[in-house]
């Protein structure tokens, strides 16, 4: 096989330590199924600011921008909190995602049998469930002005949240393909009941609609969604929604699986070319003891192998890889009943590369 080059910018806290758990999975794959996989890392986050300045280095850009895939691990922690904003990892998350092009982030939540348990959820209400967020990715309140200025009362800061026509048809045209190779339901989540950006939102979707009518379309205002996601999360097949109101309800949709650190992602623009990380951030909390669940690093990996590079036969090895090491019982502490027994990362991943086979 040709080689495929991927990006690899680990950045904070548990980043490098949950991406070091995928580039092993990665190199089983090599050996399991003949794949050739070239790795670059790039500094990039809070680790790229002590060290050069900027959380987005050029010359990471450029890797990125020269590699076939990026597997990111995460960024930020409180050593930055308090940095202007361009010295912000954080800000070097946003730019990377604009300056790729990748408007469209894919997080699918299922919830392994094993592992309802592991759920802070209901059995009888979590089985089955099986759905995927499609966030915009690259516009909203993320990327309008921002701005502070003197009010009346002082000092105010405002957040503007923009989109356009053309924004919203492409995540739009993106969750209803989607759809279309799942279960054929989409809900699409805004605010249209107060927001004038989510009214257009809505008027477009609606107007996208028409060239997918075996889809089966909803609307759903985003507080009765947080809601229901609890309620009925078997309920929803495709969800899209709006920058930060799908990076909310996408964490939520994590705890149906168990833990945030089972929830993998991907982001997308036009082409196959993809950006790959955990939803979680950095951790602090548990940064440096070797504890942190890498299945969802390991599960982007996962969505790469299938979106990206076409490799369909190691995708779903990983994926059953997963599943038959959380059946034989192994758990990181966040998703162990009896913590007692938990893994840890480096276990975690020893299991999983061991487990991958055609
Ligand atoms: P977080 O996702 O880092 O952590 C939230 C909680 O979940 C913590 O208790 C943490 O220990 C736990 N957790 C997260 N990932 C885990 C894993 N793999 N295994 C076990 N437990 C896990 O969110 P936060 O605490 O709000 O943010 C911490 C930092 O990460 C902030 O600087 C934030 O900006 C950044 N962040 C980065 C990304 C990213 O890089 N994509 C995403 C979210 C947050
Ligand atoms: C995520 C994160 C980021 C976001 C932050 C760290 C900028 O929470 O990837 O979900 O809000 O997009
Ligand atoms: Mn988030």
């Amino acid at each position: 096989a040709e080689t495929k080059k991927i990006a690899v910018i680990a950045g904070d806290g548990i980043g490098p330590e949950v991406v070091a758990e995928a580039i092993k999975v990665i190199r089983k794959t090599e050996e399991v199924f003949g794949y050739k996989f070239e790795f670059e890392h790039g500094l990039f986050g809070g680790i790229a600011i002590d060290e050069r300045g900027t959380p987005l280095p050029d010359d990471t850009l450029q890797l990125c921008k020269n590699a076939d895939a990026v597997l990111l691990g995460a960024v930020g922690g409180p050593k930055w909190d308090n940095n202007p904003k361009e010295l912000r990892p954080e800000t070097g998350l946003l730019g990377i995602r604009k300056a790729l092009g990748l408007f469209s982030n894919l997080r699918p939540a299922f919830v392994f049998d094993c592992l309802i348990e592991a759920s802070t959820i209901k059995e009888e209400v979590l089985r089955g469930t099986d759905l995927i967020v499609v966030r915009e990715l690259t516009g909203g309140i993320y990327f309008g002005e921002k701005f502070r200025r003197e009010g009346p009362n002082g000092q105010e800061a405002v957040d503007t949240c923009v989109y356009s026509v053309p924004e919203v048809e492409r995540i739009a045209r993106q969750a209803f393909e989607i759809a279309m190779k799942r279960g054929k339901r989409l809900a699409s989540v805004d605010k249209a009941n107060v927001l004038e950006s989510s009214r257009l939102w809505r008027e477009t979707v609606i107007r996208i609609a028409a060239d997918y009518p075996e889809v089966e379309l909803e609307h759903v205002l985003v507080d009765n969604c947080a809601m229901q996601l609890l309620r009925r999360p078997t309920s929803f097949d495709v969800i899209v929604t709006e920058n930060m109101f799908g990076d909310i309800l996408s964490d939520e949709a994590a705890m149906l699986t168990g833990s945030i650190g089972m929830l993998s992602s991907a982001s997308m623009g036009e082409g196959s070319f993809g950006l790959y990380e955990p939803v979680h951030g950095s951790a602090p909390d548990i940064a440096g003891q070797g504890i942190a669940n890498p299945i969802a690093t390991i599960l982007s990996v996962a969505l790469m192998f299938r979106l990206t590079f076409g490799y369909e036969d190691a995708a779903s090895a990983i994926e059953a890889a997963v599943k038959s090491v959380l059946d034989a019982g192994h758990r990181t502490g966040d998703i162990a009943v009896d913590k007692s027994k938990a893994i840890g990362t480096v276990a975690m991943g020893d299991l999983i590369a061991a487990a991958i086979a055609k």
